[in-house]
């Protein structure tokens, strides 16, 4: 009997069974030899939202939810917030480390010359309503963008694959920017070449008559940090649409079409946008015990709280508390700051909430800081997307090249009716 393995006794028929453990996990296949008789099918593991179920093996994004550690490629993500760029971020998350002098600049060259989208997009922009959720049309011009590049159905090769990345992480803060511009009935304010990644989104968003739009340097890395915190984290919800999706070999603008509608999800990204919903209707701090009332008796979510990894503080959440400050000083703080920061007090201290290890995630300081950067909450999910951008694309690349990985298919628990005759009309009910 190998040390690592799992003897299991099929109490059906008797029979043992030695199932091997690699890297902490069992293979879901090798289930499938336990049957009762030939023509079985075998056993499948039944995981309802894949509570526990490892979808892939990767190497790019390491999290331990009890003692709230995220990493990128080794890499602390207290170090990454603290010193690096997104785009060096980016880099690290594609490519698996940390660019050197003359990959950066040829990196952010490639980024900063790929920004500008076809006239023709801004044709497919003024579709919408005026009052168009910016998420919505995100999803549709990312699925847009794929028509523009034919080419991109052969993602698999190598630089074609790598253009491909570097248009998506490029144009994202493009049509973000102009998806806000629309919403306000602005014209599109184009890049300028002369300014970082987030210092020329805040340009495109913010330029008005001035011939030269000057980024606010605090207001930049404040967003640089919130990108940086923002770019990946392992097998969540959209990246596993991104893995799915992409698992057919569709273009990677399609795949991460699929990544931003599921971003767009209230218990996914769209929390923090949900976060500031919730604590405007709450609206002032005594009204806060109704609310936790209302939690406690399941009709209202506290938004901003929980994870489904994390069972301690969200430690992009701790970062982002701390920098909030250094915001404020050249912005002004929420109003609804104080709510947030006594409902916070009042969730860390309840039992209901520590017996549920329900934590402030990454959406419930978020959405002050870009409430206080002068965004509308509906930008909130935008804002994420951006970012995770790169996080997807580092991680369908790693689906692409991973031999093991084949179009996604789960199989399913069949509750349906057995065989049965059609019944004609007349005959029904
Ligand atoms: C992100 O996965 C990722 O990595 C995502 C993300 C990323 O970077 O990609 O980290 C980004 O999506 C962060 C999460 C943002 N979502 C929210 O803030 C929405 C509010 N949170 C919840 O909806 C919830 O906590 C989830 C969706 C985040 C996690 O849900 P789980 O893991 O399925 O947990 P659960 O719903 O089974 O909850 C366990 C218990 C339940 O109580 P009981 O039924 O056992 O009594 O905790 C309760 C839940 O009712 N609960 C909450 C709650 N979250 C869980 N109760 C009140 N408020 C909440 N926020």
């Amino acid at each position: 009997m190998a040390a690592n393995s799992l003897t299991v006794t099929d109490n059906r028929t008797g029979k043992v069974y030695e199932l091997p453990i690699e890297q902490g996990a069992i293979r879901a296949m090798d289930l499938r030899q336990i049957k009762v008789s030939e023509d079985d099918f075998g056993l499948l593991s039944y995981d309802p939202a894949f509570m526990n179920t490892a979808s892939c093996r990767s190497a790019i994004t390491y999290i331990d939810g009890d003692r709230g550690i995220l990493r990128y490629r080794g890499y602390s993500i207290e170090q990454l917030a603290e010193r690096a760029t997104y785009l060096e971020t980016a880099y690290l998350l594609l490519y698996g480390e940390l660019p050197t002098s003359a990959q950066l600049d040829d990196w952010v060259y490639q980024i900063t010359h790929h920004t500008w989208i076809h006239e023709n997009m801004k044709k497919v922009m003024e579709g919408f309503h005026y009052d168009a959720h910016p998420m919505g049309m995100i999803v549709s011009m990312v699925g847009a963008l794929s028509t523009f590049y034919p080419e991109a159905k052969n993602g698999i090769d190598g630089e074609t694959r790598k253009l491909q990345i570097i248009r998506l992480i490029a144009k994202m803060p493009t049509l973000a920017a102009f998806a806000y511009r629309h919403n306000l009935g602005m014209p599109y304010a184009y890049p300028d070449n002369h300014l970082s990644y987030t210092g020329n989104f805040l340009n495109m968003l913010f330029k008005a008559t001035e011939v030269k739009y000057e980024p606010h340097p605090t207001l930049e890395r404040a967003l640089e940090v919130l990108f940086i915190l923002h770019a990946d984290h392992e097998q969540n919800c959209s990246t596993n649409a991104v893995r799915s999706v992409g698992s057919s070999r569709v273009d990677p603008y399609s795949a991460v079409a699929a990544g931003v509608a599921a971003l767009y999800g209230p218990l996914h990204g769209g929390a923090n946008e949900a976060v500031l919903r919730m604590l405007g209707s709450i609206g002032s701090r005594d009204k806060i015990p109704q609310f936790i009332k209302q939690v406690k008796e399941g009709k209202a979510k506290l938004m901003g709280f929980g994870h489904r990894v994390y069972k301690n503080y969200d430690p992009r959440a701790k970062i982002i508390k701390r920098m909030a400050d250094e915001t404020y000083e050249v912005t002004r703080p929420s109003p609804l700051l104080p709510v947030a920061q006594e409902l916070e007090r009042i969730a860390l201290e309840d039992e209901y909430f520590v017996t549920r290890k329900l934590y402030p995630n990454v959406d419930f300081y978020s959405g002050m800081i870009y409430e206080s950067l002068g965004f509308p909450v509906e930008m909130f999910p935008v804002l994420f997307a951006i970012p995770r951008t790169a996080g997807w694309l580092a991680q369908w690349q790693e689906m692409i090249e991973d031999p093991e990985q084949k179009i996604a298919r789960p199989r399913q628990v069949y509750t349906g009716p057995a065989q049965r005759d059609y019944v004609p009309l007349g005959m029904r009910g």
